[in-house]
């Protein structure tokens, strides 16, 4: 199941929960009673029992007891409650208006017992107070003989049943003249009243009487103590009352012991009240008016009314109680069904969580399952790695053995050719490079071949006791040639212990001082230093090397020492040196590291005990160890040597004004000689040995073509190409990159810097010349550029992007000043922002002609064009096109066409 339908489940429970008891009610009812009597609790209890009969009825009833003002604002509450019926017996007409704005608002109103204006309810209920009052008056002409003298005792004179009751009985008393009304008191429906006006009327002279008639029992009983108390005799007095409530002390009660001689029944009937309120809430058809029948209660019918209404009263109180019990087991069948969905709402949740906790539990066995998967395939991986290095590492071990066999047939040869006086000039010069080349070669083959045998733990140590501080010394005095050459101070700091002697492999040591060194001279510049410090201390030997060259990056620092690492900006060497530094420091039980901060230096540094375990006195055989000046010079890269060939080129000593100008850029100074060699019978040649130089060589002499490696420090090849071709002075010279790298993106993105030619190391001096020639061969030649035409030719489109902007403006340049004979090549140049050889070079490369020689075919070529379209004289033409003199024109116009001008007038 999916969360989001366990999570529907679980709100529709909580919902059907929640909106169980709102089911419940229905209609909410209020009842608005005027006031609080025995006649209107009979009514409400009436309306409460038939509330039963009908589900989810919410009764709310408020006496106003007596206070018309009360039941207004209580309506007024009920209105606010939003009742949806209102059963209103209202205290007086002063009621009236609230009643109606109720019934205006929309609300269904029942008037009860008293009536209120007709347009102001909904339907009316009562009994007919008119035949009550009727009735009774009916009851006293039939049942008395004699004069009856009535006093009157009114309910409150607003209220519709005092006044209906009244004109019902008067008009009945005028039709018998045995009756007569001897007084009227007005009261208010309350026994209270009626005792004080009758005890106030007996109090003082007053008409005789023997009949009492109130407008309701309450009444009468409160005339009859009244009467009472001023000692007159009952007994000759009839007393009428009207209600005969049957309840304990109530009308009918008195009727039955002689107190009253008749009442009437005014009817509660709260079922019915109830029916019709519900016949309205349901849109049930019902009347308007409802009239209650009612009947009049004697000493004759008292008893067995009463007799009946005790019965009524036993099935009632036993409905009441039937109900009260099924409500109760309502009650708790509702809380037990609230807990039980609330269990069912506990259980779902219980299955949510777990099918939650599941579904957890799958996924991260699933992911467990995956992460097991992927750490096998890395392990596979990781494995496969290792043993493709190993294979790799196997088969470099091979070569390198296979390779010292060659080497050696190469460099004895080329130590006897050194060593015989018939080798001289350039060929001693190759064999020098042979056998300089030779030597490095065989120093990597040992490297690789030392730091195998320590990867394979089959390097050991051979201890020897020597005085480290001497030794250090020694060797680095072996580099003292090269740093004075390369311009670098060299310093050595003992500390003060000069005599003391260590055990250690002093070989190996050796190896790791010169990998050390040769890579602090690598990195330093022209004016830097080197700083050797070595400590002997508790017994530690601790040698550092320190340089003020360009230092590294964090991330080169934590990798240095890795074998095959190099850094980004690295130059040359085989990345084993530093490593092997490592593995020897290792070896000696030691530690390697280095520190090292971006333009300020680095400072490697080696930390090993002073003596090792297992040294023997007898076996200790020491050599001298030292470094061949050659090599370190050639690891170095740069090379004096090239600097001074360059000099020796720069100083034209053997320089060929019909060679082109080749620029050889190459950070390895015997790439540069051998280079030189290849190609200086067929080129002049200059060089420079990195990006930045070969850019400023190139801006200043613009050659030919540009022969460049890829791989140098400062700037690269691909750098140099892309800035060459940016720049105008440059933009047109061929650049043919050399490089180790062969593969194809790489070669792409040479070609991307706009490289015209690619050749991939190494390569033979037989390609390396065709390419160039070539090179050379294909160059685009604007030889038609002032032949005539205006626009641009075909050849000219076949120019990059910097060079045909460059024509189309000399061209415009030219053409601007044709008549002007005073324009010299240097103007010609400050327009083009060129120095007079740039301009010259580039304009000789791009159309083999020289500037003058193109400011000349301008001017003929327009007085060409002038000759054949207009009128004009031969001297005008002359020196309209920048001649000096017509003759001189008219002989460099022969030159140019084979015609003179005179010919070509002659021919229009
Ligand atoms: C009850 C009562 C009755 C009387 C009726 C008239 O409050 O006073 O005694 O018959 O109201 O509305």
């Amino acid at each position: 199941m999916k969360t989001r339908q366990i999570v529907l489940i679980l709100l529709t429970i909580t919902i059907a929960v929640c909106s169980c008891k709102e089911h419940k009610t229905r209609y909410v009812i209020g009842v608005s009673q005027c006031s609080d009597d025995v006649w209107r609790t009979k009514m409400n209890e009436e309306l409460k029992i038939a509330a039963f009969a009908y589900s989810g009825v919410d009764l709310r009833i408020a006496s106003a007891q007596d206070d018309a003002d009360l039941q207004i604002k209580q309506i007024q509450q009920f209105a606010d409650e939003k009742v949806d019926i209102l059963i209103v017996a209202p205290e007086q007409a002063k009621v009236d208006a609230a009643i109606k704005k109720v019934h205006d608002a929309g609300i269904p109103v029942i008037v009860f017992d008293r009536r209120t204006q007709p347009d102001a309810y909904t339907a009316y209920i009562g009994a007919d107070n008119k035949e009550m009052g009727r009735s009774m008056a009916l009851y006293l002409s039939s049942q008395t003989k004699g004069q009856q003298r009535i006093l009157e005792i009114t309910g409150l004179s607003s209220s519709s049943p005092a006044i209906e009751r009244g004109s019902g009985f008067n008009s009945e008393v005028e039709q018998h003249d045995k009756l007569k009304v001897v007084e009227r008191l007005y009261c208010n429906w309350t026994e209270q009243r009626a005792y004080q006006m009758v005890d106030s009327m007996l109090s003082v002279p007053h008409p005789d009487f023997n009949c009492v008639f109130a407008h309701n029992d309450r009444m009468a009983m409160g005339a009859r103590k009244a009467i009472l108390k001023h000692r007159i005799n009952t007994e000759d007095i009839t007393f009428l009352g009207i209600d005969a409530i049957p309840s304990k002390g109530g009308g009918m009660q008195m009727v039955r012991d002689g107190e009253l001689a008749a009442s009437y029944i005014y009817p509660t009937r709260g079922d019915e009240v109830m029916k019709l309120a519900i016949d309205i809430l349901e849109a049930h058809k019902y009347n308007k008016e409802n009239l209650l029948s009612s009947a009049l209660v004697s000493k004759d019918n008292a008893n067995v009314l009463l007799m009946q209404n005790d019965e009524m009263k036993r099935q009632t109180d036993k409905l009441i109680s039937l109900r009260q019990r099924v409500e109760s087991t309502t009650n708790a069948f509702d809380t037990q069904r609230n807990y039980l969905l609330l269990l069912l709402l506990l259980v779902c949740m219980l299955i949510a969580v777990c099918a939650l906790a599941i579904k957890a539990y799958i996924t991260k066995a699933k992911y467990n399952r995956q992460l097991k998967i992927s750490v096998d395939k890395q392990k596979q991986m990781t494995d496969d790695m290792q043993r493709m290095t190993q294979e790799q590492l196997r088969f470099f071990t091979n070569i390198s053995h296979e390779l010292r066999t060659p080497l050696t047939l190469i460099s004895g040869p080329a130590e006897q050719l050194s060593e015989s006086n018939g080798v001289k000039g350039a060929d001693r010069t190759l064999v020098d490079m042979i056998k300089r080349n030779t030597g490095i070669l065989t120093q990597m083959v040992n490297e690789i071949l030392e730091f195998r045998k320590v990867q394979n733990e089959k390097a050991q140590l051979t201890p020897n006791r020597f005085c480290a501080a001497k030794e250090i010394r020694v060797w680095a005095a072996d580099f003292s040639t090269v740093a004075e050459r390369k311009g670098i101070k060299m310093q050595i700091l003992t500390d003060g212990y000069d005599d003391d002697f260590i055990i250690a492999d002093k070989e190996k040591l050796a190896h790791i001082y010169f990998n050390l060194m040769t890579n602090a001279l690598k990195y330093t510049p022209h004016g830097g230093c080197i700083t050797t410090s070595l400590t002997h201390r508790d017994g530690r030997l601790i040698l550092s090397v320190t340089d003020t060259g360009k230092g590294m990056a964090t991330d080169d620092q934590k990798h240095i020492f890795e074998r095959f690492y190099q850094a980004a900006d690295s130059v040359g060497g085989t990345g084993i040196g530093l490593a092997l530094v490592k593995a020897y420091t290792d070896l000696h039980g030691g530690k390697a590291s280095v520190e090292s901060e971006p333009n300020r230096g680095s400072t490697f540094t080696i930390d090993i005990p002073d003596t090792q375990p297992g040294y023997d006195a007898n076996k200790d055989k020491q050599n001298d160890v030292h470094v061949d000046s050659n090599l370190v010079d050639d690891y170095t890269a740069k090379n004096l040597r090239a600097e001074r060939n360059t000099a020796k080129i720069m100083g034209i000593e053997d320089y060929d004004s019909d060679r082109p100008l080749l620029l050889l850029v190459d950070d390895n100074a015997s790439m540069r000689s051998y280079l030189r060699s290849i190609l200086q019978a067929d080129f002049n040649i200059v060089e420079a040995q990195n990006g930045e130089e070969g850019l400023t060589v190139a801006r200043q002499q613009v050659p030919q073509l540009v022969v460049s490696d890829v791989m140098m420090p400062v700037m690269d090849g691909l750098e140099l190409c892309s800035r060459l071709k940016a720049n105008v002075s440059t933009s047109h010279i061929p650049v043919l990159l050399l490089t180790a790298r062969s593969l194809e993106e790489q070669r792409t993105e040479g070609y991307a810097t706009g490289a015209d030619s690619y050749i991939i190391k190494p390569f033979s001096a037989d390609t390396l010349k065709a390419r160039i020639h070539n090179l050379l061969r294909n160059r685009t030649m604007l030889r038609q550029l002032f032949s005539g035409n205006v626009g641009e030719n075909d050849e000219e489109k076949s120019l990059g992007e910097h060079d045909r902007d460059f024509v189309s403006r000399l061209r415009k340049a030219i053409n601007c000043h044709i008549p002007d004979s005073e324009y010299s090549v240097e103007d010609l140049g400050k327009e083009m922002l060129l120095s007079r050889v740039q301009l010259y070079r580039k304009v000789k490369a791009l159309t083999g002609y020289s500037v003058v020689d193109l400011l000349r075919k301008a001017r003929l070529a327009k007085a060409r064009q002038m000759l054949e379209q207009t009128s004009m004289s031969i001297s005008e033409i002359a020196y309209a096109v920048g001649f000096a003199t017509p003759s001189y024109f008219a002989k460099r116009f022969k030159e140019e066409y084979g015609k003179s001008p005179g010919d070509i007038g002659r021919d229009k």
